[in-house]
């Protein structure tokens, strides 16, 4: 679905990413995991195509993305939660996700009508259905990470990517975030969850890429999760404890 070549990527003159090869095939849910600084957020953001990479190859579905503009990802069905959430933050959730429903991928199928596609994200998150007139502004960090996983959504993606969703926010709304990757999966849909909480990561990933100072350095395979996490001294060697 999602292949990735020999990438090189940094700001200005700074290398940050060296050398990354990874692939996240059909219905896949894999973690990217790593230390601060690793080059997580970097990753995520030469797959989308807000960092233009130096060397390498991008490849979706076999075809090189690699230089193509981030919208145009985006109407390939790469979708994307980045880190600062980035939302309208003085519109309603309404037309926040109206905004979004939109600009819907073309060729995801028949497009649905936006009432139809913005009912079928409140069936994901309930609690939206109270709040659809409020400033999104004004709803808690948590909500707020939900209405830009809804955002992500309701483009239609065929490979979601999340950038550490899960991050500052509390143990109750990180379990329902999950939960809410965990329905995605289920329904077919290639995740990349970027999340430095190895625990977390092994809850809902298959499988797994360890990323230290802009590199691979090790990779967990499907059903090797149990064997990494009870080997400390591996993950405090690639996590830092
Ligand atoms: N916009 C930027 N300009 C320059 N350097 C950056 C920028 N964003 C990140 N970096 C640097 O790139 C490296 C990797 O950062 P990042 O991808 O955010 O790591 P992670 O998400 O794993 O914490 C860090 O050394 C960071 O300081
Ligand atoms: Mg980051």
């Amino acid at each position: 679905m999602l292949r990735v070549e020999h990438l090189e990527a940094g700001y200005g003159d700074v290398p940050v990413l060296k050398d990354i090869s990874l692939n996240v095939a059909a219905s896949e849910t894999v973690a990217i995991i790593g230390p601060n600084g690793a080059g997580k957020s970097t990753l995520v953001a030469a797959l989308c195509g807000l960092v233009q990479p130096r060397a390498g190859r991008i490849l979706h579905r076999e075809a090189e993305v690699t230089r193509m503009p981030a919208h145009q990802r985006a109407r390939r069905g790469l979708g994307v939660v980045l880190e600062g959430r980035h939302l309208f933050g003085e519109l309603t959730l309404r037309q926040n996700l109206t905004l979004a429903a939109a600009h819907a991928r073309a060729d995801a199928g028949a497009k649905p009508k936006i009432e139809d596609a913005i009912a079928e994200v409140l069936e994901l998150f309930p609690f939206m259905r109270e709040r659809l007139n409020d400033a999104v502004e004004l709803m808690s960090g948590g909500e707020q990470q939900m209405v830009a996983l809804a955002r992500a959504l309701l483009l239609r993606p065929e490979v979601l990517m999340l950038d550490e969703p899960s991050t500052g926010l509390a143990p109750l709304v990180v379990k329902q975030i999950m939960s809410t990757i965990g329905v995605l999966r289920s329904r077919g849909m290639s995740i990349i969850l970027v999340e430095q909480n190895v625990a977390l990561a092994a809850e809902v990933a298959d499988r797994a890429y360890v990323l230290s100072v802009g590199r691979v350095v090790h990779e967990v395979a499907k059903g090797e999760w149990p064997r990494f996490l009870a080997d400390d001294s591996l993950v405090k060697a690639y996590l830092g404890g």
